[in-house]
């Protein structure tokens, strides 16, 4: 017998009993009241938990489902779109942009960089003709580790006039989002992270502005076609047979959220990933993202000793413990292992982690003093809870 498998990769993530139980009951009808009313009650608390004033719509896909509809409602074949990249999800928009005809823009930094609010302001700022029509910012990039300041690339955004393309889907749910107030156009995220379900549920925000932009887009669209699903909605209802469960479960784990406040959640990743952080530099091994800043929540980046691949010690860390740990994307793979902390993750889950780790780096023959991971984290979440940010 083994012990329960543990995901520390950044999604699927590990999801709540109540939402597993959830999903399990018999699917409810999706033209009833009792399905119209979840369906107005989940609406309302995704728009809560990114301050959106706009609208939010659920789509039955993963992630890259709702980046696809995102473009295919607002950009129309010759539109110029200028993508922020600093990883293999920053490129995705790119690669879906490009697909549906776009004259595709990049402002790429290196693995690991955020993106510089500064040069993206100059590049819009060297748009006079306004030329521009949208430009896609990764909030939080799963492949690196970074976390972006959407904010103020927001900001830099509007002052342009462009539709700001945000892609929340590691970071809604873990980190503050103001949607209406960052000046945010579309935005979308994923089930299968913050929000603690299993991976097939899209969100999609929409801001005025994304509306009249899709009024006038001549992208091809059908499934993804955002206006049934508004339509569709003011009469609470979907367009097409939504995925009753997972809806259903949403509204579960929003719930669970709420008891635990917004706040007090976006306090807990902040601590995980500080003490985390802490715990592996006590180790000796060196961090992906060293600013602290540009450091994600909800995903840690961590080159391995030279002496052992990232093959060998996610292999041990799932033998011996039966924790899974994530390899690096494309350019990345092999050079660092990503440790996941999102959703349904606690500071015991932290700890337990960085012990699994010692033990296994111990086991591959790396030299570090007996405890010195749990204890440098032990050191950070020591602090009381409101100061940790
Ligand atoms: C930042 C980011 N964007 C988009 C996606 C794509 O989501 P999906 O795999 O659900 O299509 C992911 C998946 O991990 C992601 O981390």
């Amino acid at each position: 017998m083994q012990p329960k498998e543990f995901l520390m990769i950044p999604g699927p993530t590990p999801v709540p009993d109540a939402v597993l139980e959830a999903i399990a009951r018999d699917p409810m009808g999706h033209r009833t009241k009792e399905f119209s009313k979840v369906l107005v009650e989940v609406t309302a608390s995704l728009k809560k938990l990114a301050e959106c004033n706009g609208e939010v719509l659920m789509l039955t896909s993963s992630g890259t489902g709702a980046m696809e509809a995102a473009i295919a409602n607002t950009i129309s074949p010759g539109d110029k779109v200028l993508s922020c990249i600093c990883g293999v999800f920053g490129e995705r928009w790119a690669k879906i942009a490009t697909a549906y005809g776009a004259e595709v823009e990049k402002l790429q930094v290196e693995n690991g960089e955020p993106i510089s609010v500064d040069a993206l302001r100059d590049k819009l700022q060297a748009d006079r003709n306004h030329t521009i029509k949208a430009v896609t910012i990764t909030h939080n990039e799963t492949s690196t580790g970074v976390i972006n300041d959407l904010h103020q690339l927001a900001l830099a955004v509007r002052e342009h006039g462009a539709l700001c393309i945000v892609d929340a889907v590691t970071s809604y749910g873990a980190a503050p989002i103001e949607f209406s107030h960052w000046g945010i156009d579309v935005m979308v995220a994923g089930s299968q992270k913050a929000l603690m379900l299993p991976p097939g549920l899209a969100v999609i925000f929409m801001s005025d502005r994304a509306w009249e932009a899709q009024a006038s887009c001549t992208s091809p669209r059908f499934y993804f076609d955002l206006a049934k699903y508004r339509t569709s909605l003011e009469q609470e209802t979907t367009p097409f047979t939504p995925n009753v469960s997972f809806v259903v479960a949403l509204k579960t784990s929003l719930d669970l959220m709420k008891q635990d406040g917004y706040r007090g959640i976006y306090v807990r990743h902040d601590r995980m990933k500080k003490a985390l952080r802490a715990g592996v530099t006590g180790m000796g091994l060196k961090l992906f993202v060293p600013k602290e800043q540009y450091a994600s929540p909800t995903i840690t980046s961590i080159v391995p000793p030279t002496s052992i691949s990232v093959d060998a010690l996610r292999r041990t860390m799932k033998e011996r413990y039966n924790i899974r740990v994530a390899d690096g994307q494309d350019a990345l793979k092999n050079k660092i292992f990503r440790i996941g902390h999102m959703g349904y993750v606690f500071e015991r889950d932290i700890l337990m982690t960085l012990s699994a780790l010692e033990a296994c780096l111990t086991e591959l023959g790396y030299r570090c003093p007996s405890g010195i991971g749990v204890g440098s984290a032990l050191a950070v979440l020591s602090t009381p809870a409101s100061a940790a940010t």
